[in-house]
């Protein structure tokens, strides 16, 4: 392009004056040059050609025209076909009828010079066109079309937003950006590890790190004090609608703080993040226990827009003769527990309370006795379902329910766990077929944090114990005495000391995960203890923290958030996918680079591995 056009823009480079979204009712007269792609184009006939020019900015209408655009110009317009490639330059005029639609709308561009940078194939997507995506698969191999979407566009710039705004909050309470290895050894968060082999050290291995856990804690027996990092993660785990096998977190580390200096300071934060990023003002977060979560909402990660509560009503249900409560009570650790459905009678149909008794069954769970309540003689009555094996207890059941005419009420009868699990995950399945997330009045955004985990869980298939949040979370202050005098034989003590971790949850999600941690030595072997590792393996596995825990350790505790699961949020999708910009599928693959993939032989030779796969 002739350079006539002196730069205006901050954006401006040696093809553009501006960007597509620049350009305003004040530039009219003005002489600019644009660069992007071929988002629309119409043909008007009688020499007049219409192109929407893209770019990551927005849109500019750009025309051709017989009367101001040189004929070879016209021509080159007239063959543009969408994602061509174009720079132009031209004059900026008011439109006749204005786009309200676009913030570009008021003007145009007439092109009295065009150059085609690059002519495009027949794309197998269109950006311009929301109606006609190909598949997920589709997207995700032409993965670059995909991206150019507005819509892919937006999300990638509010994960660049939650990064530049977690840099600056971070940055200005004084923590440290320090970057943690990528080959690293093993650390235990619960899941497989990806394994790297060595080439230089035939026989060994590398991990990739599931977290920077072990790097952080040592950074502030380093004197760190406060590190930060955005990070990457990596879990070889079966993967979910919001878990990716490669995950970003914003991970974090303190010294000399309790609980609640990392709780404020991360609430700070979470509130911060939603106030620059949505407008929205977070109000201070409640705290829920553990048990308090699992009792009334059946889930540690609890969404508090919507009631639903679970209502434990086993002692009512002891009084019938009601064989599936009953069998249940007779289980150990059985119960039988309630939710009332406001409303319920008129939305929840047999064919959607049949659908319930099918999808608890994938919990382990038998079914879902329903009963609806109505009008009686003598005040709300319960009919139809379970009612008639409800008979004696009834009136105990709705005064205990806090029970309305019109409420459906649905049961769980089971195990704790069994029955907690399924009715936990059905409340969720619930408040959607009863719009309880829609409409003006629902509640958009609920926050908590989930506080006073179990340290421990006894594991029956491997008969041993696992630690809730990771082996190197301290006891919480209370319980530290009962920790340290802990016997592993004595089931139910271990398993009530109470750990100081910490999760924080928005709408039922777990946006974040963290803990004070371990900063004694004998605290820390008492751990490895309880859960049946032994000196030889501790020393195997974790010697460089145990070592580090020797030479003046301070109280220290953290918290990562999982970067992945925030953008989400504040994007407004429930898929993962949608916020990472070359994602994996649910089988790990990654379908635009085409890998996992088979390696060379002489790769393998040289890592002296051979394969045992013949499929
Ligand atoms: P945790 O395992 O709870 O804690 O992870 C912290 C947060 O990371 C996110 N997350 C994931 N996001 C996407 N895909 C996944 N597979 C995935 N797994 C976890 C979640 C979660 O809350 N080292 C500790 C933190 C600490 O104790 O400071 C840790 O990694 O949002």
């Amino acid at each position: 392009m002739p350079a006539t056009a002196p730069p205006r823009s901050p954006l401006a480079t040696a093809f553009r004056t501006h960007t597509c979204g620049d350009l305003r009712e004040t530039h009219a007269g003005e002489r600019i040059r644009l660069a992007g792609w071929v988002h629309a184009y119409r043909h008007h006939g009688g020499g007049l050609v219409f192109v929407d020019l893209r770019d990551r900015s927005g849109l500019t209408q750009i025309t051709f025209d017989k009367d101001d655009s040189p004929a070879d110009v016209l021509e080159t317009g007239s063959k543009l076909r969408q994602e061509d490639v174009v720079a132009i330059e031209g004059v900026v005029r008011i439109k006749d009828k204005p786009n309200p639609k676009l913030p570009t709308g008021a003007i145009e561009v007439v092109v009295d010079s065009v150059e085609v940078l690059a002519k495009t194939a027949p794309p197998p997507l269109l950006p311009s066109d929301e109606d006609t995506l190909p598949s997920e698969e589709g997207r995700l191999t032409h993965r670059y079309l995909d991206l150019r979407r507005p819509k892919m566009q937006h999300m990638l710039n509010i994960r660049h937003q939650v990064g530049a705004i977690a840099r600056s909050y971070f940055h200005q309470i004084g923590f440290l950006e320090v970057e943690t290895p990528i080959l690293c050894k093993s650390t235990p968060e619960g899941a497989r590890d990806f394994l790297v082999p060595s080439r230089m050290n035939p026989g060994q291995w590398y991990a990739l790190p599931q977290s920077p856990q072990l790097f952080k804690q040592i950074l502030m027996v380093s004197g760190c004090d406060r590190y930060f990092q955005i990070t990457k993660c990596f879990r070889d785990e079966d993967l979910r609608a919001d878990r990716q096998p490669e995950f970003t977190q914003i991970d974090l580390e303190m010294s000399f703080v309790t609980s609640e200096d990392v709780m404020r300071t991360m609430e700070g934060f979470a509130r911060t993040l939603w106030q620059d990023v949505l407008g929205v003002e977070v109000p201070e977060m409640q705290r829920i226990t553990y048990h308090d979560a699992l009792n009334r909402f059946g889930i540690d990660r609890p969404d508090l827009r919507y009631g639903l509560e679970l209502v434990d009503v086993s002692d009512i249900a002891r009084r019938t003769d009601f064989k599936v409560f009953t069998g249940a009570l007779e289980k150990p650790r059985g119960v039988v527990k309630a939710i009332r459905v406001p409303g319920g009678a008129a939305e929840l149909t047999r064919k959607i309370t049949d659908k319930y008794s099918e999808f608890v069954k994938t919990f382990g769970a038998g079914g879902i006795p329903v009963t609806k309540v109505i009008d009686g003689p003598d005040g709300p009555a319960l009919e139809g379902g379970v009612a008639k094996f409800l008979a004696p207890v009834a009136s105990d059941l709705i005064a205990h329910m806090d029970a309305k005419t019109g409420d459906t009420i649905l049961f769980g009868a089971d195990t704790y766990a069994t029955c907690t699990r399924a009715l936990g995950e059905l409340r969720q399945k619930v408040a959607v077929d009863m719009k309880l997330l829609d409409g003006p009045d629902a509640i958009k955004w609920a926050f908590c944090w989930v506080v006073d985990f179990p340290m421990f869980q006894w594991d029956e298939e491997t008969q041993r114990f696992f630690a809730m949040h990771h082996p190197f979370t301290a006891p919480s202050p209370e319980d530290v005495g009962r920790f340290m005098a802990a016997d592993a034989r004595e089931h139910e003590t271990v398993e009530s000391i109470v750990s100081a971790g910490y999760d924080m949850v928005v709408n039922g999600s777990e946006i974040g995960g963290g803990s004070i941690r371990i900063h004694q030595q004998e605290v820390q072997k008492k751990v490895f203890q309880l859960l049946g590792i032994s000196d030889e393996e501790a020393q195997a596995k974790f010697s460089f923290l145990l070592e580090a825990l020797r030479f003046g350790a301070p109280p220290h505790g953290g918290i990562a958030f999982g970067l992945d699961r925030l953008v989400m949020h504040l994007a407004g999708t429930d898929n993962i996918r949608d916020v990472i910009a070359f994602p994996k599928t649910q089988t790990g693959a990654d379908l635009m680079c085409d890998c996992p993939s088979p390696v060379d032989s002489v790769q393998l030779d040289e890592l002296q591995i051979k394969s045992t796969f013949t499929g």
